[in-house]
Order: structure tokens, then C-alpha cells, then sequence
């Protein structure tokens, strides 16, 4: 397939999976109102994204998305300059965080028959040595995000000079990245986990 209608499907995607993103990350910065409001909030959002059939296509996407991109990385050749660079590494550590994550997801409601809810987020970033790997992981996982987006808007008015959003925007994706990660750990309010979460962390560590 042609590079160009690899950019333009790798866009198209971008954009829906931006719905899903967007409320996503709202979801997560409601764990500055307690871990109460961000399951509610949670909660109230899976009628939509657990609906099957949207899960499914969610999942074809996304999973279409980070190979579409890894094509668009592979073929590319070596990045020339700063942007170039910040959106492939942003793009190939945007996949590596996907795989891992809703690889996660899934298994820990199959093989654990544990819900992956609030607690189980808030579980891995609350206990050593979880926290050593888990916190960069999020943090990254969120400017990643913001930087790619940024990376999308910087080439689009390339050779413009960078605007101030497009500069701004990876340093926002931290803040968020911080706020939320650190929501989790507790900063705001108490996150006490239920007995199976806690169960959940101990025996994973003491099976690996
Ligand atoms: C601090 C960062 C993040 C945390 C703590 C987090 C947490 C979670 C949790 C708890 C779930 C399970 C939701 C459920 O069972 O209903 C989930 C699912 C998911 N997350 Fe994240 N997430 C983070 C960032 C992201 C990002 C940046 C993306 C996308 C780029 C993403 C994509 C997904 C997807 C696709 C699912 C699967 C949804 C489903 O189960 O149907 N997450 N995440």
C-alpha cells in the first residue's frame, strides 16, 4: 500500500480513536475528585466502550493503528531533526504501551476473573516494586500521547514555525500524566484497594 494512503488511514483512525482517548484520560483526571468519582465515571463510560461490538472495533483499531504506524516508522527511513524524531519514538512507544496495556486488560478479566476497574489501575502504582515500572509507564504512556498529537500538528503546518500549542503540548500531556499517576498513588485522597486487588499484586508476584 502507498505511504500516503497508509497517512491518511493512520489519520482517519486517529481521529475515532480520539473519542475513546479523550474520555478515556477525562476519566482518569477525575481521580482528583477521589477514586469514588473516577469508578462512577468509569462505570458510567463502559456502557459504552464494553458494549461488545464497540469493544471489538475498539480493539480492531486500535490494533490497526499501531501497525499502520509501525509500517509508517519502518519505512520511513532515518527521522531527520527534533519533530521527526519526537514523533517516532512518541509513535513506537504509543505501540509498545497499547500492546502491554490492553494485552493486560483483557487477560486480567480472563485468566484472574478480576474487574479491571479503578483499583486495578491504582493497584500496581501503590505497591513496590509495581510502582518502579508502572509509574514512568503511565506517566510516559500519557505524553506520548500528547506528543504524537503534537508531532500531527507540527507537520501539518510544517515550515511554519512551531506554534506555541504545538511546543506546549508534550509538556501538558506530563502535567496530566502526573496528576492522574499520582491520583492513583493516593496524593489527592485514600485509594484503599479491596482485598482481591491486593491478593491479585501479591499473587502475581509471587507466580513470576
Ligand atoms: C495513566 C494512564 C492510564 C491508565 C491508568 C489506564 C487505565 C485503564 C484501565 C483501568 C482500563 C480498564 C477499563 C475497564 O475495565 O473498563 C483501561 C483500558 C484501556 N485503555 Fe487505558 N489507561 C491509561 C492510559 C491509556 C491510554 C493513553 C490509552 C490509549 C492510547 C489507553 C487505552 C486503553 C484501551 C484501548 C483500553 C481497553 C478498553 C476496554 O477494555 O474495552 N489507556 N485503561
Amino acid at each position: 500500500m502507498a505511504n500516503n494512503t497508509l497517512r491518511k488511514l493512520h489519520r482517519t483512525n486517529a481521529l475515532l480513536l480520539l473519542v475513546f482517548i479523550v474520555l478515556h484520560l477525562i476519566n482518569h483526571m477525575t481521580i482528583v475528585l477521589g477514586i469514588d468519582n473516577h469508578l462512577a465515571v468509569m462505570e458510567a463510560l463502559r456502557i459504552i466502550y464494553r458494549f461488545l461490538p464497540v469493544e471489538i472495533l475498539l480493539f480492531a483499531l486500535f490494533f490497526a493503528q499501531m501497525i499502520i504506524g509501525l509500517m509508517l516508522i519502518f519505512r520511513r527511513g532515518k527521522p531527520q531533526g527534533g519533530w521527526a524524531w519526537l514523533q517516532v519514538l512518541s509513535g513506537g512507544y504509543i505501540a509498545f504501551f497499547l500492546l502491554q496495556h490492553m494485552t493486560a486488560a483483557v487477560a486480567t478479566r480472563m485468566i484472574y476473573a478480576l474487574d479491571t476497574n479503578s483499583y486495578w489501575a491504582a493497584g500496581v502504582v501503590s505497591k513496590a516494586p509495581f510502582v518502579w515500572y508502572f509509574v514512568p509507564y503511565y506517566v510516559l504512556g500519557i505524553v506520548a500521547i500528547f506528543a504524537h498529537l503534537a508531532c500531527a500538528l507540527r507537520f501539518r503546518s510544517w515550515p511554519a514555525p512551531a506554534t506555541k500549542v504545538q511546543v506546549l503540548l508534550p509538556w501538558a500531556g506530563l502535567v496530566v500524566g502526573v496528576i492522574v499517576v499520582s491520583g492513583l498513588m493516593g496524593s489527592f485522597s485514600p485509594v484503599n484497594l479491596p482485598v482481591q486487588y491486593q491478593a491479585y499484586l501479591d499473587n502475581y508476584w509471587s507466580s513470576n
